[in-house]
């Protein structure tokens, strides 16, 4: 497949531009996405904004020559839109030098959502395709400190969150799964990273960046230093045979940024190297793109746990639609894909793209109604659920202790 259709992602881009003139400014950080626009955040500013790069037909096309096969469809479409560093990765994999994949989770809920998925689904594509190792940190610790929860509960739901990160398809011998709670008594170097991150970072940078307030517990303080130390290879000395130099790419929602902008700020000044980043965009909530999907509000979340009814009814009441309130005004004027939820999520979990194609231009002239939209939309999701919670059903506490075991990993040093 070639690169061209990664063109429907920078057409949104200038169509979100086009609709935020006059908008507020969006808000993007790890707690909170909301805009203004019924197109969403306009992401093509918040790479000025946070001084990231463009994912551009340049770097696909020269990603599709080293892989020597089609990138992911994420990439074509414009859901993982920006990076930091990814040439550098290249040049890594060209040279047959080695380099690391690290990403993570917040286990805040039993049960995780559909937007939880991309930065998985893509991690794996990831490793299947560089044959590198994987660390997946489950921030127990985080959860403990930001929400209503006992630390008990919190660790508790890293476990069984893990379930559904090792069920997205992960290589038992190339990936480590650690909760933070337990994984700091298991290693030293782990602690020891966090306190020499801690030692270079003020309070108040810490503020300027995440906007922590004098009412926030002293735990919240020290955090991000805890969620930079894996991105360092000295923190996994079983892994990497206590090498410090061996790069990290994190490939995660644009609103982790933050922790790896401060990680990008104190590597060179700890003499390591700073982390490379491939960043998405957010999958949308049900209500439409102001938002993000979140576990934190149910009605606007379809979870990995939903039965076909709840997904099929979530999706028939909730999902916003871009089509016309009546048929004949959807007829005569078509729908508007770039709003329509539907048509995201689609966007999201459809792989087909001659399918995709037919759809956007059937429901853009007026011709396919929003209730062929959503039921071919409930079939997709109804599917990918199902297989979802198949595939978990297998993962047992056995294998969940082997993910989390550590240990040496499969990975080939050429140098
Ligand atoms: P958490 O649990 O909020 O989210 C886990 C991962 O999912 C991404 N994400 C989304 N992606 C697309 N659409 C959405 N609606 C959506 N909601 C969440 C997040 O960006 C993230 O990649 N502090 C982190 C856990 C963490 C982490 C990491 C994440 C620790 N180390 C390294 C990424 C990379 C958290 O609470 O993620």
């Amino acid at each position: 497949m070639s690169v061209e259709s990664v063109q429907d992602g920078v057409q949104d881009l200038k169509v979100n531009e086009e609709n935020q003139d006059e908008q507020q400014e969006d808000i993007v950080d790890p707690w909170n996405v909301a805009s203004s626009s019924t197109a969403g955040v306009n992401y093509e500013k918040l790479i000025i904004k946070f001084g990231s790069s463009k994912i551009d037909e340049e770097l696909l096309t020269r990603m599709e020559k080293i892989i020597q096969q089609p990138v992911h469809y994420f990439l074509r479409r414009g859901i993982f839109f920006s990076h930091r560093d990814m040439h550098t990765i290249l040049n890594l994999y060209e040279s047959k030098k080695p380099f690391f994949l690290y990403t993570g989770r917040g286990p805040s809920s039993e049960a995780m959502h559909l937007g939880h998925l991309i930065p998985f689904m893509f991690t794996k594509w990831l490793q299947d395709v560089f044959h590198v190792p994987l660390v997946i940190q489950m921030t127990d610790d985080e959860k403990f400190l930001w929400k209503d929860l006992t630390l008990e509960e919190a660790n508790r739901l890293a476990y069984e969150n893990a379930k559904d990160i090792i069920a997205c398809g992960f290589d038992p011998e190339k990936t480590f799964l650690f909760s933070n709670f337990d994984f700091m008594g298991q290693c030293s170097n782990f602690y020891k990273n966090i306190c020499r991150i801690q030692k270079c970072v003020n309070v108040n940078q810490v503020k300027n960046i995440f906007g922590f307030s004098d009412a926030d517990c002293i735990g919240k303080i020290g955090f991000p230093a805890i969620q930079a130390a894996p991105s360092f290879s000295s923190t996994f000395p079983f892994i990497f045979d206590n090498r410090k130099d061996i790069p990290c790419l994190i490939p995660c929602a644009i609103d982790q940024d933050p922790y790896f902008r401060l990680t990008r700020d104190v590597a060179p000044r700890l003499g390591l190297q700073k982390p490379a980043l491939l960043h998405s965009i957010f999958f949308p909530a049900l209500q439409g793109a102001k938002s993000k999907m979140s576990a934190s509000d149910a009605n606007s979340s379809i979870f990995l746990t939903d039965t076909p009814k709840q997904i099929k009814d979530k999706i028939n009441k909730y999902a916003f639609s871009g089509g016309g309130q009546t048929v004949e005004e959807h007829r005569a004027k078509g729908g508007n894909c770039d709003i329509d939820v539907s048509f995201q999520y689609l966007k999201f979990f459809m792989d087909n793209d001659e399918r995709l194609e037919e759809i956007r231009k059937t429901y853009s002239s007026g011709e396919l109604l929003t209730g062929f939209l959503k039921k071919e939309l409930i079939e997709v999701l109804q599917k990918l659920v199902a297989d979802h919670q198949q595939r978990r059903s297998q993962v047992t506490e056995e294998v969940v202790r082997q993910f989390m075991q550590p240990r040496k990993l499969k990975f080939a040093f050429s140098s």
